[in-house]
């Protein structure tokens, strides 16, 4: 089996794939601080595909650790790197710890996989780089605007590092991924999403809420230019993103240049409004979800969705889960966190 390290392998995002690659034949080796995630979703991946996997715990900043795991793991054939700070707010409020952890671990890594011959990497990306798109849906030639935080900033300044390190013709083939949201669960309801205190995404918010841990949702804005006033976002199933990150791999595999880059989004190409997804989440629970309309919520733009062409094209892959789909399994997770 093709050893895959997976950086930040025991988050939302990064646990998915874990399961995603196991499915396709892979053997994830998951690395992890635990800074935003625990470790009983190790055992969560480990009872969903019956198999066993590596787990080191330490931080992608540390040299001397990545150097380890490679060493102890040997013939690690690609890098799937997710581990990074992701609270828009809170890299705000803290731009040294977020320019420190996302770019020197990026930085760091680079230097590992280049020590240790390992070529293939997929970074973990997001839609946020396009900022409010002049046209959509947002296409990878959508121009980049100017970062709304130091998070985003990050995001851009973590693909630019990896183009120019691709154009000194260093040996790595290597392919950003953008996001869009990523949402849902596994339908084992085995993993899911964690978030630490007070949820800042729309979905873990909305399913706490109707679980009775949060009083209401509060819908930042209804005064949009959308349809009905709330703003639009391109709702992404985890599975169906984890799915991608196999096929970035497999198409990396079977590239030939030695010195490539490429960026791709990810997301369904349709975009929902936060009332759809409320409407929608109220149908898969068969419950009201108490909500009040309130202010905008600074930074956040109007409107975003994807252009998923180009992951049809060069990975052969595409979104194949509904937004229901997503939601019912995030309530289905919500569950078993309740009786936890
Ligand atoms: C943001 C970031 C994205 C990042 C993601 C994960 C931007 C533009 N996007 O996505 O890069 O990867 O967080 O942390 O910075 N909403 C409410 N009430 C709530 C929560 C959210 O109405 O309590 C609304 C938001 O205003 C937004 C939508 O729901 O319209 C989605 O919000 P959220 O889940 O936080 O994701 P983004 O802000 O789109």
């Amino acid at each position: 089996m093709k050893k895959i390290l997976i950086t930040g392998g025991a988050g939302f995002i990064g646990s998915h794939t874990a399961v995603a690659l196991f499915e396709s034949g892979y053997l994830p080796v998951i690395v992890d601080n635990f800074s935003n995630s625990e470790a009983t979703v190790l055992k969560g991946i480990q009872k969903i595909c019956d198999k066993e996997f590596s787990f080191y715990e330490g931080d992608c900043t540390d040299a001397d650790f990545l150097q380890h795991v490679f060493k102890s793991e040997e013939n690690i054939e690609g890098v799937i790197h997710f581990a990074a700070s992701k609270a828009v707010g809170e890299s705000v409020e803290k731009p040294l710890e977020y320019y420190y952890n996302n770019i020197q671990s990026l930085i760091t890594l680079l230097n590992v996989m280049n020590d240790q011959r390992c070529s293939l990497l997929v970074f973990s990306s997001s839609c946020t780089v396009y900022g409010q798109p002049d046209k959509l849906p947002v296409t990878e030639v959508t121009p980049k605007k100017q970062a709304e935080s130091p998070y985003g900033n990050t995001k851009r300044i973590c693909e630019e590092i990896i183009e120019d390190t691709v154009k000194s013709g260093a040996l790595l083939k290597a392919i950003n991924l953008r996001y869009f949201n990523p949402v849902g669960a596994h339908p084992s309801a085995l993993i899911g999403e964690l978030p630490l205190g007070v949820p800042n995404n729309l979905i873990p918010f909305i399913t706490q809420t109707a679980a009775g841990m949060r009083e209401k949702l509060m819908v930042f804005g209804d005064d949009y230019s959308t349809p009905d006033g709330t703003a639009i976002r391109d709702y992404i199933h985890v599975m169906d993103l984890a799915e991608a990150h196999v096929a970035t791999i497999a198409f990396l595999e079977k590239t030939a240049e030695t010195s490539y880059s490429d960026v791709i989004n990810v997301g369904t190409g349709h975009g929902n409004s936060v009332m759809e997804v409320i409407q929608a989440f109220e149908e898969v629970s068969g419950d009201k979800l108490s909500y009040q309309i309130g202010p905008r919520r600074s930074g956040d733009i109007e409107m975003v969705y994807a252009n998923a062409d180009k992951s049809q094209s060069v990975l052969g892959w595409k979104a194949k889960r509904s937004l229901k789909e997503a939601l019912d399994d995030a309530w289905r997770w919500q569950g078993t966190l309740k009786s936890k």
